[in-house]
C-alpha cells in the first residue's frame, strides 16, 4: 500500500483540526506547561500534507493554501516533525533519506485548531510511509508530543479525553455527528500569550482537574442540546480579555440560536454547536451579517486522525 502510493508521486496524507469541547486547565508545571483536563473533537476542517523523495538528508517544505505568518524553513513544525523522525527512526541508514514536504493548509494560523499540530502528525505519517520506517501508532503519539501538545490527538482523531499537557489520550464514547459553525480571523493569537494571560488573571484550577462529566455524558448519549450547554473553556476570559470581539461574537451566536458557543482553545477560532446541518447553514448565514468574523465555515465531527489518501 505504502509503495503503491510512493510509485504514484508521494504519499498524501490528510490532517483534521481540533475543537476542545471541554478545557479544564491548572497551573503551570515546572516544564512551562499547564497541566490540563480536556475533551477534544477532531472535525472536518483539514490540512493536507505530500511527502516525497528528496536528495539525501534534505528535509524542506513548501506551504500552499492559508499560509500567512507559517514559517517554510527549518522551523515549521512539519519539517521538525520529519526530522525528529529520520534522528529517532532512520536506522543505520538514515543520512539516505530525504524529504520535501508540501502542506497545504486550511485549518486557520494560529487559530486554536491545532494548525500547526496537525501538518506535524502529517508529516510524521507520511515521512514513515515514504521511508518504510518500522514506527507503530504508539512511537508516533510519543514522538509527537515531544513536537506539541495537540499532534497525538491530531494522529488519534475522533473525540477523546486529554490530561497531562494533553498529551495522554484516552477515547470518549460519542453517538451521533456534531455539526459545528466556526467563525475565524485572519488575525490569530499566540497561544503562549493567552497561557500567559490566563496566569496574569489568576485563572488556574487548583482542585482535581477531571474531564467534565456532564459533557462525557451527553456525548455518550448523544444528547447534542446538553452537550451545548456543557461546552466550556477555561482559556475563554484569557482570549477575550486580549481580542474582546470574540465576546460580541459568542453572544451572537447564541442569539442566533447555537445550542452552544465556544472559544476554540486559545481562539480566536469560535465553535457553534447547533442541531443538524440546517441549522448550521442558518448560523453560518446569521454570523456572516455580523462582520464579527473573517471567515465562517460549517464542519462536522467527530473525523478520524491523520489518515493516508490512497
Ligand atoms: O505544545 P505547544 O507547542 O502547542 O504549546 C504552545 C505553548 O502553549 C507552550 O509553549 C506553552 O506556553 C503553552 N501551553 C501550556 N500548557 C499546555 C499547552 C500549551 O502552557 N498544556
Amino acid at each position: 500500500m505504502a509503495q503503491m502510493t510512493v510509485e504514484t508521486g508521494g504519499v498524501h496524507v490528510r490532517v483534521p483540526a481540533k475543537i476542545n469541547l471541554a478545557l479544564a486547565v491548572g497551573p503551570m508545571s515546572d516544564d512551562g506547561y499547564h497541566r490540563l483536563a480536556t475533551v477534544f473533537q477532531a472535525v472536518s476542517l483539514y490540512d493536507e500534507v505530500v511527502a516525497i523523495w528528496a536528495d539525501a538528508g534534505e528535509v524542506s517544505c513548501s506551504l500552499t493554501g492559508e499560509i500567512i505568518g507559517v514559517p517554510a524553513d527549518s522551523s515549521n513544525l512539519a519539517v521538525r516533525a520529519a526530522e525528529l523522525l529520520r534522528q529517532r527512526y532512520g536506522g543505520p541508514d538514515r543520512d539516505e533519506l530525504g524529504v520535501h514536504l508540501t502542506i497545504k493548509k486550511a485549518i486557520p494560523v494560529a487559530g486554536g485548531m491545532a494548525g500547526g499540530s496537525a501538518d506535524a502528525a502529517g508529516a510524521l505519517l507520511a515521512c514513515a510511509v515514504l521511508w518504510d520506517i518500522d514506527a507503530d501508532p504508539d512511537d508516533l503519539r510519543e514522538l509527537g508530543a515531544l513536537l506539541g501538545s495537540d499532534v497525538p490527538f491530531a494522529l488519534t482523531g475522533m473525540t477523546a479525553v486529554g490530561t497531562d499537557r494533553g498529551t495522554h489520550l484516552a477515547p470518549a464514547l460519542t453517538r451521533g455527528t456534531y455539526h459545528w459553525v466556526l467563525a475565524t480571523s485572519d488575525k490569530g493569537l499566540s497561544t503562549p500569550a493567552v497561557y500567559q494571560r490566563f496566569d496574569e488573571l489568576g485563572l488556574a484550577r487548583t482542585g482535581l482537574l477531571e474531564p467534565d462529566v456532564a459533557l462525557l455524558t451527553a456525548l455518550a448519549s448523544g444528547d447534542v442540546e446538553a452537550v451545548g450547554a456543557a461546552l466550556s473553556n477555561d482559556l475563554q476570559t484569557a482570549a477575550i480579555s486580549l481580542r474582546p470581539s470574540l465576546g460580541e461574537l459568542l453572544a451572537a451566536g447564541k442569539d442566533a440560536g447555537a445550542l452552544g458557543a465556544i472559544v476554540s482553545g486559545s481562539g480566536p477560532t469560535c465553535a457553534f454547536l447547533t442541531r443538524g446541518e440546517n441549522e448550521a447553514v442558518d448560523l453560518s448565514i446569521a454570523l456572516s451579517h455580523t462582520n464579527l468574523a473573517t471567515g465562517i465555515k460549517r464542519v462536522a465531527g467527530p473525523v478520524p486522525g491523520a489518515r493516508l489518501l490512497s
